[in-house]
């Protein structure tokens, strides 16, 4: 393992455009999705840490974002997310550093930590105690200029809100309508299914949508896909066969796994019903 008792991690204390423009090249340089949107709701909602380098550039990242109350009296969550090193500095230590700080920050406040995990984060991870509980996979569709159908209405996030509360175990409106507030994203229903679409830097995600009935959330995946033509992407728990059959029809292909991992360390966890997640909001989101 490397040492991390020479790496400085900071919180940071103003979002100012140049610590934006800084944070905003780890997304580049990762090829994630994020948008400048995205590093200010995690300013605004939670916290960003960051390492910087001896010329004062930010090199490392990750942010944590507190959930609102959990279901049944359970311990309230924080997300961890945006672990992002600069590529030239990559295996030196700075991921497990600033990683560890966001970790203590969370313990500090006897809530239960979760993420999603790319491969190459679940090792880290794994080494910090957490355990993966399910899997989703990261769907992408190019560009497709023939779509042309109506998108269904836009719809308030209220009942998406519900049912999200009632899959994840714990509140999130605050974070939800965070990100229905941005520009250009919207909700939409049908049915019994709801989704939010915001977007991103190389596409729209799709996500979070929920549904009671998967058949519902594949109809309303196929009614996005076909009105939509914009690059999309959407992160589709593991095992879902219609989502999964909608999706090789619509011209989605797979694209990387990501593990939702916890680390209850004895605290008690919020009941969930994850069938009804059809997409989650996003690894960095839950
Ligand atoms: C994952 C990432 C943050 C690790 O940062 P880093 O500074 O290179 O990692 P560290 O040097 O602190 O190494 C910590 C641990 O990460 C794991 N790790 C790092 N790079 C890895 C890789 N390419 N494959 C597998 N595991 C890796 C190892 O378990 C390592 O532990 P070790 O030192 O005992 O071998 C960095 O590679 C990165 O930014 N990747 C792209 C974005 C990403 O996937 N972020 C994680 C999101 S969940």
């Amino acid at each position: 393992m490397a040492s991390t008792e020479a790496i400085t991690v900071q919180r940071l204390q103003a979002l100012t455009p140049q610590a934006l423009a800084q944070l905003q090249q780890l997304v580049v340089d990762s090829h994630w999705n994020q948008l400048p949107a995205d590093w200010a709701l995690f300013y605004s909602l939670g916290a960003i840490y960051v390492v910087r380098d001896a010329e004062g550039v930010i090199v490392a990242s990750s942010a944590v974002l507190p959930m609102g109350s959990s279901l049944g009296g359970a311990a309230q969550v924080s997300w961890i997310s945006m672990v992002l090193v600069s590529p030239a500095l990559r295996g030196h230590g700075l991921g497990r550093a600033v990683f560890a700080r966001c970790l203590a920050q969370v313990q500090s406040k006897d809530r239960v930590p979760m993420l999603d995990a790319t491969p190459q984060g679940e090792a880290l991870y794994a080494q910090f105690g957490f355990e993966p509980t399910w899997r989703f996979t990261r769907w992408r569709r190019p560009q497709n200029t023939t779509a042309m159908s109506g998108l269904p209405a836009d719809t308030s996030i209220h009942y998406l809100q519900q049912l999200d509360q009632q899959a994840l175990g714990f509140d999130r409106h605050a974070l939800l309508s965070g990100m229905a507030e941005r520009e250009g994203a919207r909700c939409v229903r049908h049915a019994e299914a709801s989704a939010l679409l915001r977007p991103g830097r190389t596409a729209v995600h799709i996500g979070p949508m929920h549904a009671t009935q998967e058949a519902e959330g594949a109809a309303l995946l196929q009614a996005i896909a076909a009105a939509l033509p914009d690059a999309l992407v959407v992160d589709v728990p593991q095992g879902r066969s219609r989502m999964e059959a909608t999706l090789n029809a619509t011209g989605f292909a797979p694209e990387r796994p990501f593990a939702r991992m916890v680390r209850a360390s004895g605290l008690k966890l919020a009941p969930t019903q994850t069938d009804i997640v059809q997409a989650v909001a996003g690894p960095e989101y839950a």
